[in-house]
């Protein structure tokens, strides 16, 4: 039984094979198609970490692929009660739940798939380590606009964070698109030492030629210590803005996974311009749900 917990798990051709899924359920005008293949299946969404976009549209697209969703409410479960994870999942499982959605804060994603063998696992977001659905929304965004195998994409923002990042660049790596990495040194330091991709600290400089802008949220509830970080230091470093969004191409578009800390990663005019992309990144996150459902359901 296959699960999805990173990008690298997957071929280049089950890839392009996800994002042709995922764009046949986006109709001429832009609505999503239902399809009910799938009413013998329950899926169970369990989310240790908050979330909008990324449950939501998995609840969505369980619900347009016919699958019953099963509820499950963190603050109103027995894990408050001190049961673990573990004894979940064993009790969920005898349940016949097909398929569990999970984002935690640790990795404990890989223990519950060794210890479960009628479930189903599809990461929602492992700590700042991988969030595949995300990478596979934002290449299908990028697709939708771009040559995959010819643009330059830039990643501005909080890398050592960001799951986000982690998932686009394993997914990418399977395209010849170059990628640029910019952010202030205290928030990249570990991408820097970690990655062979190019690093620009002046953001005026990386936005040179740029097709693709994607902006990372400011992750503080992941910073273990204190960064000496100033807000106006990084606005006027690093927020990309209508001046900044000028140097790169005309055509470039601008990407956020969401949430946006409104006014620091971006500014409000750039967010609201006819470059953002943002929100249909968030309407492709469902059809491309649906694509990850069919193809984990169906082994
Ligand atoms: N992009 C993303 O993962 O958003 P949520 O945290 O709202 O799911």
């Amino acid at each position: 039984m296959r699960h999805l917990t990173s990008l690298k798990e997957l071929s280049k051709s089950e890839i392009l094979e996800l994002l042709d899924l995922a764009d046949n359920f986006i109709d001429s005008e832009g609505f999503i198609r239902r399809d009910p293949l799938f009413p013998d299946k329950k899926v169970v969404n369990i989310f240790c970490e908050p979330s909008t976009r990324t449950k939501i549209s998995f609840e969505i697209a369980a619900s347009n692929l016919g699958c019953q969703i099963i509820d499950f409410d963190l603050s109103s479960s027995s894990l408050e009660k001190g049961e673990t994870l573990k004894d979940t999942i064993d009790n969920l499982a005898k349940m016949n739940i097909n398929l569990c959605v999970l984002r935690h804060k640790d990795s404990v994603i890989h223990e519950l798939i060794d210890q479960t063998d009628s479930m189903v696992f599809i990461s929602g977001g492992e700590g700042s380590i991988s969030h595949p659905s995300q990478g596979l929304l934002d290449i299908m965004t990028v697709r939708h606009k771009k040559d995959l195998d010819n643009s330059n994409i830039l990643i501005v923002g909080d890398l050592d964070h960001s799951r986000v990042f982690q998932s686009f660049i394993d997914g990418m790596a399977n395209f010849d698109s170059k990628i640029t990495l910019c952010g202030p040194k205290e928030l990249c330091k570990d991408v820097i030492d970690s990655s062979n991709l190019d690093y620009e600290e002046d953001l005026n400089k990386a936005l040179k030629g740029q097709d693709v802008v994607m902006a990372l949220r400011i992750q503080h509830e992941r910073f273990e210590d204190k960064k000496n970080l100033d807000k106006e230091s990084y606005l006027s470093n690093y927020q990309i803005n209508n001046e900044k969004l000028q140097i790169a191409n005309d055509d470039c578009i601008v990407m956020h996974p969401g949430p946006v800390n409104q006014g620091i990663e971006i500014s409000e005019d750039v967010y609201n311009s006819a470059n953002s992309v943002i929100l249909d990144q968030v309407a492709n996150g469902v059809a491309m749900r649906m694509a990850i459902l069919i193809k984990y359901l169906s082994q």
